[in-house]
């Protein structure tokens, strides 16, 4: 396989097997010409990148159909205010305008709208952004691209003092072509702020179910830093998230930038990272070992489960749990069903394996013996919201 930045080859590392969509969420009818492809990851030494290696057009992934919204969890809604009032007080107090890239159903765009940035967003999935739209904020409905970005912002060529992103700029398999777009809006002395999941995170929980077809890089800060040094950039800042089950928020500049300098932390988290084995191969193949043993013991609970004659249902039916079904071959002989709250979602069937997707109301008659918590990463909301359920959750990782 070949890095999809630098374009040198790399190895495949690892292959979980074919995989669906994860957001492919489907009817019955629908399931004799489901799409699959082989999903495998390699490592890029050169940049320390861990990436997909073959994935679906992003086209295919966020499509109107596209079932994710950021506004589903009251946890998420919270961050992103937090997450606008970070920037404002540490790199926009003085106004300015901004862009949001990937700005879904516009909650980001809210809150810097509110407090009176002239904001814009890009989002391609037209779900997404008609809801964004209906909230009167300034919506494309497209992908962020050098071209796009031309086309519909000429006027605002090194305009822009803040671009914004969250959860993005891994699904986006051009980067190059998404961070010349920023090169063209960003004024001199602004910035790029984005935030995604984190190797580091995803190493010490072997949560695998971080990788799937949207997912194309888990990126690292060594990473990140190498990455955009190529494009004359530097990395200034970066901030760990509990988001996601760990994310880590960036903070990019131009490099002949000189009033940005870069956070005293970041040489100490970067010697971290070696350590902890984040910017060498040595890193991937220990969480391939950690992977393989993580399915083993899953299949062996969810059969010994069985073998008692009790019953397993699911609890948020995440585009994680994709890869957990499909990479360890779980379907509806052990799993009754996924109890969820996205409309989009219920009464559907989930990729690959086909488990019914019930409305989450309907859990309250239907208390099984077991939860598989597919949501991990929203564990407080939902169990302060499940506290009535007595029964016994559980998931690949721990919570
Ligand atoms: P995500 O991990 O990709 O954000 O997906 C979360 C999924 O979990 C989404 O389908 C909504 C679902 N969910 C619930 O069913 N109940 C909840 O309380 C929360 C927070 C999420």
């Amino acid at each position: 396989m070949r890095c999809k930045i630098t374009k040198s080859k790399i190895n495949e590392f690892m292959n979980f097997g074919q995989m669906p969509l994860a957001n492919g969420f489907l009817n019955k009818e629908e399931f004799k010409d489901e799409f699959f492809y082989k999903m495998s990851v390699g490592f890029s030494e050169e940049i320390s990148l861990f990436q997909l290696n073959d994935h679906p057009s992003p086209q295919k992934m966020f499509n109107e159909k596209y079932p994710f919204f950021t506004s589903g969890s009251k946890f998420m809604i919270n961050h992103f205010s937090e997450y606008c009032t970070w920037v404002k007080n540490n790199y926009l107090k003085n106004g300015g305008k901004v862009i949001e890239i990937g700005s879904n159903d516009g909650t980001m765009m809210q809150f810097f709208n509110n407090f009176g940035y002239e904001i814009c967003g890009f989002e391609p999935s037209k779900s997404a952004a008609d809801i964004s739209k209906s909230k009167n904020l300034n919506t494309f409905e497209e992908f962020f691209t050098e071209n796009n970005v031309k086309d519909k912002l000429k006027n605002s060529k090194y305009k822009i003092d803040a671009i914004v992103a969250a959860n993005v700029i891994c699904h986006v398999p051009n980067l190059i072509d998404l961070i010349k777009g920023v090169d063209y809006l960003l004024t001199k002395k602004g910035v790029f702020i984005f935030e995604e999941p984190y190797l580091g995170s995803m190493y010490e929980k072997t949560s695998y179910d971080q990788i799937y077809d949207e997912h194309i890089f888990i990126f690292s800060i060594s990473s990140i830093m190498k990455i955009f040094e190529l494009f004359n950039f530097k990395l200034v800042e970066a901030v760990p998230q509990i988001t996601h089950g760990g994310s880590m928020r960036y903070v990019i500049a131009r490099k002949e930038n000189d009033e940005i300098v870069e956070n005293l932390n970041l040489q100490k988290q970067l010697l971290h990272e070696k350590k902890k084995n984040l910017d060498n191969i040595d890193g991937c193949l220990s969480f391939k070992k950690n992977c393989e043993n993580s399915k083993l013991n899953l299949i062996e609970k969810i059969t010994s489960i069985k073998k008692k004659g009790k019953i397993i249902c699911g609890y948020g039916a995440t585009s994680k749990s994709t890869t957990v079904l499909n990479y360890c071959d779980i379907g509806e002989e052990s799993i009754d069903c996924i109890y969820d709250t996205t409309p989009e979602k219920i009464n559907k069937f989930s990729p690959g394996k086909h488990i019914p997707i019930k409305d989450f109301k309907e859990f309250y008659s239907n208390y099984p013996d077991y939860v598989y918590l597919f949501a991990w990463n929203h564990k407080e909301e939902i169990f302060k919201k499940e506290s009535d359920y007595k029964g016994k959750w559980f998931s690949h990782v721990e919570i």
